[in-house]
C-alpha cells in the first residue's frame, strides 16, 4: 500500500531532566533522519513531538529540587525544546502535555471511551503511603521484579527485563517516598480491558511482519503471557483530571494521556490534523526507545481501537539503549553525554555527534559509545574521507579553473561506469532509510564519497594537469558533480554540512533527494564559492577532557555513596522506652589480652577485666587494630548480652564501636584516665 502523507512522532521525552545522547540516538535522531527524507523526498510529512510532562516522574523530581511540578516542566520543556533544535531536530512542532489543548483533547479521549463503557470500573487495592498520606502508583514504588528478580523494578515497569509491572505484582514493595512498606487500600479506578482484546491486537500485530525483530519479540511475549487489565486512572494530583462523576483527586495515567499527546500537538500545528490521524491513507510511524515498546505496540493501538476513528501505527522502529564507556548511561549518577553541555563546548558540531550515534545506532543490540570512536569516526572518516574528497575538489576547481566548472567534454570507460554508479546511491540509500536502518544509509552514503577519493587518487588530476588538461577538466567536473550529490543525499544525516556545503557549490536551494541520480547537478561555468573545511580534526586534549569529566562524575557519585550510608544511619531506629535502655548494663573495662581468631580475617578474641569479672568476647575490629596495639585500651562493654557462640568461642558480651562514613571503626572509651573498670557507663 503507498502512502498520502506521513505522521512521524518521535517519543514525548519526560520534562524532568535534559536531553543526554541516550535520547538521541534512541529515537529523535533517527525520527529527523526518516522526516527529512521524506521531506527531501517531496512527501506530505508532519513531525510530531514535545514534552511529556505529567507521571511520577516529573513530581519526584520537584519534590527532590524543593519546586512545584509545574516550575519542574517549565524548566525542563524549554531546556529540551532549545537544545533538539539546536541540534537540528526539525520537528513541526514541539508541544507539552501541560497545554490547555492537550488537557481538553485527552480528557474528551477518555469520556469517548467511558461513554462507548470500553473502561471497567473496578474497585481494588492499591498500595498506600500512611506516612505521605498518599495511594503510590508507578515509580513511587520500588520492589523486586517478579520476572527476573531485579530488586529495583519500579510500579509500572521493570528496566532490567523490560517487563510492564502493576504495583502489586512487586515483590518486597516500598515506598520511595518514606522507605516504608506500603499498605492496602481501596480505591475506585478505570482499567482498559486489554483481556478482552487480546485477539483484536494479535490480529493487528501478526498484520505487521515487516516490524523489526526486537519490536515483534517483545510483542509476542506480552501476547503470549496473556494480556491483562490495565488501570487508565491514578490516584495523584498531578495530570489530566478524570472527567467523571465519582472521580475526585484521580488522573489519567500518565501512559495513557501522554501517546494522546501526539494527536493534541498535531491539532496545534494544524487545523488539518485530522488528515494525519484518521485517514487510511496516512502512514503513522512511532520512533521510541525499547523501555517504551508495550505503549506504543499495545497499549496506545488498544486505546485507538477502543475508540474507533484513528488510524492505528504503521510501524514503530524501536532501538534498544546506548551505552556510554561501557555503563549504563545514567541521569542519577551524571553518566551522560548531555546535549546541552554538547552543543556549548562542540560549537558548531553538531554533525559530528549526529554522525557518531548514527553510525553506532543501538538498531538492533545496546551499543556503547565512547569518547575515543567519537575522536576516530571524526578523524578517520568525516576528516579523512568525506571533507578531504570535497576539499581536494574544491581547492583544485579553484586553483585550474578560477571556480568556474569545467566543462566535461569527454568520458572514458571508468567515467562512464562512475557515472552508472553515481546514479545508483540514491535509490540505495533510500532503500535501507525505508527499512530504519539508518546505519547502513549512513555507510552507502560515506561509500559515495569513498568513490569520488578514490576516483581522485587513481586519476591524478594533480599530475594530469601538466600532460592532459582536457581530461582534467572532465575529472574535475565528475568530482564536483559527485560533491553536488553529496551535498543532497547527506541532508537527512549531516544537515548542516549540508548546507554549507551546499553554499560552497553555489547549490541550487530547493533540490530534491531524486535530484541526486542525476549527474549535471552543476553546469559547465557555474561558479563555485570560496572553499572552507568541513570538518576539522578533534584533538587528543579534547578527548581527554571529556573522558576525564565523566571519571569526575563517577568519583563524585562513590563519594555519595559514603554519605548515603551516613544518611541511612542518620534514619532513627524504632523508639524505646527508658525501661528498655536501663535493661542495658554497660561497663568500662579493660583489655588484658588479645589475639587473632584463627581462619577469621575480622575477628578478635579479646580478655576484658568488667570490673566484675574477666570474660571473653569475640569482637570484629580485627580490620582496624593490631593485637599489640590495644592491650590496656579501656573499652565500653554490654556485660548482660546472652552469650553468643562466635567460630566456636563463646563470647561474653559486646564491647561499643563508633562507626564513621566510611565504615571505619574506634573505641567508645573514656576520656579521663581515673575511670575505674566496673564503671557504669549511662
Ligand atoms: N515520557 C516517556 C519516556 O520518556 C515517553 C512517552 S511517549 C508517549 O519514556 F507516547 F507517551 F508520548
Ligand atoms: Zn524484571
Amino acid at each position: 500500500m503507498t502512502f498520502k502523507r506521513h505522521t512521524v512522532t518521535a517519543a514525548l521525552p519526560y520534562a524532568n531532566g535534559p536531553v543526554h545522547i541516550g535520547h538521541l540516538a534512541g529515537c529523535y535522531l533517527p525520527a529527523d533522519i526518516y522526516v527529512r527524507y521524506l521531506r527531501s523526498k517531496g512527501e506530505d510529512v508532519k513531525f510530531i513531538c514535545g514534552s511529556d510532562e505529567h507521571g511520577v516522574p516529573i513530581t519526584i523530581k520537584a519534590k527532590k529540587e524543593g519546586i512545584t511540578p509545574q516550575q519542574v516542566v517549565d524548566k525542563y520543556h524549554k531546556m529540551m525544546g532549545d537544545s533538539f533544535k539546536e541540534f537540528g531536530v526539525s520537528f513541526d512542532i514541539y508541544s507539552r502535555t501541560s497545554s490547555k489543548t492537550h488537557h481538553e483533547t485527552a480528557s474528551a479521549f477518555f469520556k469517548t471511551l467511558y461513554d462507548k463503557k470500553v473502561f471497567v470500573e473496578e474497585i481494588t487495592e492499591q498500595y498506600f503511603d500512611e506516612k505521605a498520606n498518599q495511594f503510590l502508583a508507578d515509580r513511587y514504588i520500588v520492589g523486586t521484579c517478579p520476572k527476573c528478580a531485579n530488586e529495583n523494578a519500579y510500579g509500572d515497569q521493570c528496566e532490567k527485563c523490560g517487563s510492564t509491572l502493576n504495583a502489586t505484582d512487586l515483590i518486597n514493595p516500598k515506598s520511595t517516598l518514606s522507605g516504608d512498606k506500603p499498605v492496602l487500600k481501596k480505591t475506585k479506578n478505570w482499567f482498559l480491558p486489554l483481556d478482552k482484546m487480546q485477539a483484536q491486537i494479535e490480529a493487528y500485530i501478526d498484520s505487521h511482519k515487516e516490524w523489526k525483530s526486537n519490536v515483534s519479540g517483545q510483542c509476542k511475549s506480552w501476547l503470549n503471557a496473556g494480556l491483562q487489565p490495565r488501570a487508565m486512572t491514578r490516584d495523584l494530583d498531578w495530570g489530566v483530571k478524570v472527567p467523571v462523576d465519582g472521580a475526585d483527586g484521580k488522573v489519567l495515567y500518565v501512559w495513557f494521556d501522554a501517546p494522546i499527546g501526539y494527536i493534541s500537538a498535531t491539532k496545534d500545528l494544524t487545523p488539518d490534523w485530522e488528515k494525519y490521524w484518521k485517514d487510511k491513507e496516512t502512514k503513522l510511524v512511532h520512533f521510541i526507545g525499547k523501555d517504551n515498546i508495550v505503549f506504543h505496540c499495545i497499549i496506545f493501538p488498544a486505546m485507538l481501537m477502543a475508540e474507533g476513528s484513528f488510524i492505528l501505527p504503521e510501524n514503530v522502529p524501536a532501538n534498544e539503549f546506548l551505552n556510554l564507556e561501557g555503563d549504563k548511561i545514567s541521569t542519577s549518577r551524571n553518566w551522560a553525554v548531555w546535549l546541552h553541555e554538547y552543543l556549548l563546548e562542540f560549537k558548531d558540531k553538531q554533525d559530528v555527534l549526529r554522525y557518531t550515534l548514527c553510525a553506532n545506532a543501538p538498531e538492533s543490540k545496546d551499543n556503547d559509545f565512547t569518547w575515543k570512536d567519537f575522536q576516530a569516526k571524526n578523524n578517520n572518516e568525516l576528516v579523512a574521507i568525506l571533507g578531504n574528497f570535497v576539499n581536494r575538489t574544491l581547492v583544485l576547481t579553484h586553483k585550474y579553473y578560477e571556480g568556474k566548472v569545467p566543462v566535461a567534454a569527454e568520458y572514458n570507460k571508468t567515467d562512464l561506469l562512475l557515472l552508472e554508479e553515481i546514479t545508483k546511491f540514491p535509490a540505495k540509500i533510500a532503500a535501507s532509510i525505508e527499512q530504519y536502518r539508518f546505519r547502513e544509509a549512513l555507510g552507502e552514503l560515506m561509500n559515495l564519497a569513498r568513490l569520488g577519493n578514490k576516483y581522485l587518487a587513481d586519476n591524478e588530476p594533480w599530475t594530469l594537469i601538466k600532460t592532459d588538461e582536457k581530461r582534467v577538466q572532465t575529472i574535475m567536473n565528475l568530482s564536483l558533480q559527485i560533491s553536488a550529490n553529496l551535498a543532497v543525499l547527506m541532508e537527512p544525516f549531516l544537515p548542516f554540512t549540508s548546507k554549507k556545503l551546499s553554499a560552497m557549490l553555489n547549490l541550487n536551494t530547493g533540490l530534491k533527494w531524486n535530484d541526486a541520480t542525476r549527474t549535471d547537478l552543476l553546469l559547465a561555468g557555474h561558479q563555485i564559492n570560496t572553499a572552507a573545511l568541513l570538518f576539522d580534526k578533534v584533538e587528543d586534549e579534547t578527548i581527554t577532557a571529556q573522558v576525564q569529566r565523566l571519571e569526575d562524575s563517577k568519583k563524585m557519585n562513590e563519594e555519595d555513596k559514603s554519605t548515603e550510608i551516613s544518611q541511612n544511619s542518620k534514619e532513627i531506629k524504632t523508639e524505646v522506652t527508658f525501661e528498655d535502655f536501663s535493661k542495658m548494663d554497660i561497663r568500662i573495662g579493660t583489655i588484658l589480652e588479645a589475639e587473632k581468631v584463627p581462619k577469621a580475617d575480622k575477628l578478635l578474641k579479646l580478655l576484658i577485666d568488667t570490673g566484675i569479672d574477666k570474660r571473653t568476647v569475640v569482637s570484629g575490629i580485627a580490620g582496624y587494630y593490631k593485637p599489640e596495639d590495644i592491650i590496656g585500651q579501656q573499652v565500653s562493654i554490654l556485660v548482660n548480652l546472652a552469650p553468643r557462640k562466635i567460630k566456636g568461642i563463646e563470647s561474653q558480651g559486646m564491647i561499643l564501636m563508633a562507626e564513621n562514613n566510611k565504615g571505619e571503626l574506634s573505641f567508645v572509651s573514656p576520656t579521663k584516665d581515673s575511670m575505674n573498670n566496673g564503671g557504669v557507663v549511662k
